[in-house]
């Protein structure tokens, strides 16, 4: 096919951040304790408390994100910062995402904003037990309400939940504790699953009415499988992987259905949601005006050949459905320090499958890559992200000039922060942060080679892709 030379120039490039991951100011301007705050050493760091500092260092970070050249920059509002027990208003998170959301304005650069994003605050948990309750339905709705109404005049784009897919399949993310796996806990993950498909749907109803010409979606994290071979019963296994792993959700928010596959899956574990009708026509008169996804690696699936049907468990990623699906090593994919694969054909294979199946438009809401990155006499060589990052921006090129609608790209992430599992070790950013998971030094801040690299990419539209 005919290739464009430039991205449109509507589009929007772009960079990730989260809140947790980056502010730091734990205790500070009244912030309530969130989950993560409780249960931190999953991320093989100490805590989040000072993170990479932007609590402090906003102005001087939106200085560099200017100079970076973004259109968009994507970041989270802390709901604890803004209502710190979940359920009052603090005017002090308010004025902090004020300061932020005008100065990004002030450089012409569009705040996307995600209102959830890992970050729940631990109070509604000890209360009714978070998104396991429907209470945790109006509870997001209300802190949706107060964010569309202080902002909705500066802010247009909005994710309402970061990966769903992942929030549910990570205990500690729910409030539960690894213990509680079993067929009780498989059912409460179904259950928290509708919930939040049920939140999603009032919230882009609420901002439909709050908000004039609003875009509102939610971001998943497809991770498109490859069939192991040319076996028809490997490509059965990877479509019906897909099914489980992230058509089950967006078949809700996009249609108000479940996907049959999944729904057959629930139903032979016994795990189904308790499901009212109103609610599936609420998510289908209320669908998302975008998709955004975020993209990191994909999977090879094979058949599994086991009969028995079994639990999921816990993990992220489960490494076999018995009777289903099993996940194998795939040695034409190379992987990175932590073993993702890195397949950027496998962006394209996302964008291409979720529009023909609900021909929505996307944005690339995160993708980039986790690396330890060495400060050699004040300068960092990222050769081995500018690879990354090009790469998957040329299937993005590719998908624009095969006619697929993508409204935008944001890197995750940029400027380093705390990577939600791996701590500080596993950096992303286009700005290094000096810290290490064990001692804060300066926190200064390095625009990187990808830095520059980026810079150049936005300024020319992707010209040299
Ligand atoms: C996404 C999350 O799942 O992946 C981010 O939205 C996260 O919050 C990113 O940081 C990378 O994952 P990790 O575990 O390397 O931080």
């Amino acid at each position: 096919h005919k290739q464009i030379e430039r991205f449109p120039d509507t589009f929007l490039f772009g960079a990730s951040t989260s809140s947790f991951q980056v502010e730091g100011g734990q205790t500070s301007g009244g912030r309530g304790e969130a989950l993560h705050d409780r249960s931190p050493k999953k991320a093989g760091i100490t805590d989040f408390s000072t993170a990479s500092d932007h609590y402090h260092r906003w102005e001087e970070d939106i200085d560099l994100f200017h100079e970076l050249g973004l259109k968009v920059y994507r970041f989270s509002m802390s709901w604890t910062r803004i209502m710190p027990d979940g359920k009052n208003v603090n005017q002090e998170g308010l004025a902090f995402y004020d300061k932020i959301v005008d100065k990004l304005v002030g450089y012409g650069i569009e705040p996307l904003v995600t209102i959830y994003h890992f970050e729940y605050p631990s109070k509604l948990v000890d209360d009714f037990g978070g998104w396991l309750s429907p209470k945790s339905i109006d509870a997001y709705e209300e802190f949706a309400n107060v964010l569309f109404t202080h902002f909705g005049d500066r802010v247009k784009y909005w994710l309402t939940i970061n990966e769903q897919d992942h929030v549910i399949k990570i205990s500690e993310r729910l409030g539960l504790s690894k213990e509680s796996e079993g067929v009780e806990f498989e059912g409460q993950v179904q259950q928290a699953n509708y919930y939040m498909c049920v939140a999603t749907a009032k919230v882009i109803k609420l901002a439909h009415e709050i908000i004039p010409n609003v875009k509102i979606g939610p971001a998943v994290n497809p991770m498109p499988a490859i069939p192991a071979s040319a076996n028809p019963l490997d490509v059965i296994a990877s479509m019906t992987f897909n099914e489980l792993s992230h058509y089950y959700i967006l078949d809700l928010h996009c249609r108000g259905k479940f996907s049959p596959i999944h729904w057959k899956y629930m139903e032979d574990r016994d795990i189904c949601p308790e499901v009212k009708e109103e609610e599936l026509q609420l998510m289908a008169e209320n669908t998302p005006d975008f998709i955004g996804i975020n993209y990191y690696l994909n999977q090879t699936v094979a058949h599994s050949e086991k009969e028995k049907i079994e639990l999921r468990g816990q993990g992220v990623f489960m490494e076999e459905e018995a009777g289903i699906y099993k996940l194998v090593e795939n040695k034409e994919i190379p992987q990175t320090d932590w073993g993702w694969n890195i397949c950027p054909e496998g962006l394209s294979i996302a964008l291409m499958d979720v529009y023909n199946r609900y021909q929505l438009p996307m944005l690339i809401t995160e993708n980039g890559l986790g690396a330890y990155d060495e400060v050699v006499e004040g300068e960092i060589h990222d050769t081995y992200r500018i690879d990354f990052l090009a790469n998957h921006l040329k299937q993005i090129k590719d998908c624009l000039s095969l006619g697929f609608p993508i409204i935008g790209y944001c890197a995750w992430s940029a400027i380093d922060l705390v990577s939600g599992r791996e701590g500080m070790d596993k950096r992303y950013g286009f700005i290094y942060v000096n810290r290490t998971n064990d001692e804060l030094r300066d926190l200064n801040r390095i625009k990187k080679d990808s830095f520059y690299w980026y810079q150049n990419v936005i300024q020319e539209r992707g010209y040299s892709l």
